[in-house]
């Protein structure tokens, strides 16, 4: 498979139409990205790699660290983890708080902030240093020991998050939260403003494509089962309202962030990730949707 050139036609398909959408300007910080970034990397279970244009600058991952805090979570708590954080598709935004009220204070998924937020305080509860533990994690997946988060983006998080620590105090109401709230709050804006590559992302998803291998990383081993169940949420809560389109046209697990990125997995095959900042109604980049659905037509790979 030539994915160099299939890469390559994908920028001339993508630039040709409008760059439609907007950045993500209720995090003020994130609202002042260049909106024409445009990045993909793609890497090969093989460890061979392609990548076009803005591939190598950092930006934002956002709700894609969802991923990696929720695989710390699952390697911690195992099955338990599902009684505190649901695994059905929400139907709604990331950042809906409707169905949490009358839902008792069990999120509907770990993707839904809800739902972030709770593994944020099961790694809270159960490491005795989890901040430390979860760049370990993160730096073993990607194989890079430059992997920080951007602290002026956290503190622009920490100032207008009021929705997210309305998430935390309704589940503490109802039982479902351990810590201290404004702990939570900051390790997960923390988590949130962590920055990364495309290259560096493509290299953590890789290990949820590693089918047939158990997976240990910085003292956090998955089994093949586990990897499999991730990779099984992503694909039906990781692009909220918007994750049945995703699998209708890409066909891949993948994680979407307000951050512009996308990365996704085609299991024994490629991880991919792309980035760019204009996002649609549902929260998701509108570039980085249409690359990754020319990537699966182009190449004719999907999961199903
Ligand atoms: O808490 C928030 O709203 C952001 N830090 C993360 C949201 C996000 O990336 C949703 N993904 N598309």
């Amino acid at each position: 498979m030539d994915y160099q050139k299939i890469l390559n036609e994908i920028v001339i398909e993508v630039n040709a139409l409008e760059n439609s959408g907007e950045v993500a300007n209720y995090i003020p910080e994130l609202a002042k990205v260049n909106a024409d970034k445009f990045g993909i990397h793609l890497t090969t279970m093989n460890n061979e790699h392609y990548a076009t244009g803005d591939s190598e600058e950092k930006f934002s991952i956002q709700s894609i660290s969802k991923v990696f805090s929720l695989a710390m979570a699952f390697s911690l708590l195992g099955e338990k983890l599902w009684k505190r954080v649901g695994v059905e598709p929400s139907g709604n935004p990331f950042n809906s708080i409707v169905q949490l009220e009358y839902e008792n204070g069990i999120p509907r998924n770990p993707f839904v902030n809800a739902g972030a937020l709770v593994v944020v305080d099961v790694l809270l509860s159960e490491l005795k240093d989890p901040e430390r533990d979860l760049f370990t994690f993160v730096q073993s997946l990607t194989g890079s020991s430059n992997i920080t988060y951007n602290k002026v983006v956290a503190q622009s998080e920490k100032e207008t998050g009021y929705l997210n620590a309305a998430f935390v105090n309704m589940m503490k109401a109802k039982g479902n939260i351990v810590n201290d709230t404004d702990e939570i709050l900051d390790f997960y804006y923390k988590q949130c403003s962590i920055e990364m590559n495309c290259r560096e992302l493509a290299a953590a998803f890789l290990h949820f494509g590693e089918n047939g291998l158990s997976y240990e990383h910085a003292g956090f081993s998955l089994t093949k089962s586990q990897v499999k169940r991730l990779n099984a949420l992503m694909l039906s809560c990781g692009f909220y309202d918007e994750s049945g389109q995703f699998a209708f046209k890409v066909g891949l697990a993948g994680k979407s962030g307000v951050g512009g990125g996308i990365a996704a997995v085609y299991p024994e095959e490629f991880a991919v990730a792309v980035w760019s900042p204009k996002l649609n109604k549902k929260g998701n980049s509108v570039r980085g949707f249409h690359s990754l659905e020319l990537l699966t037509t182009k190449t004719e790979s999907s999961i199903f």
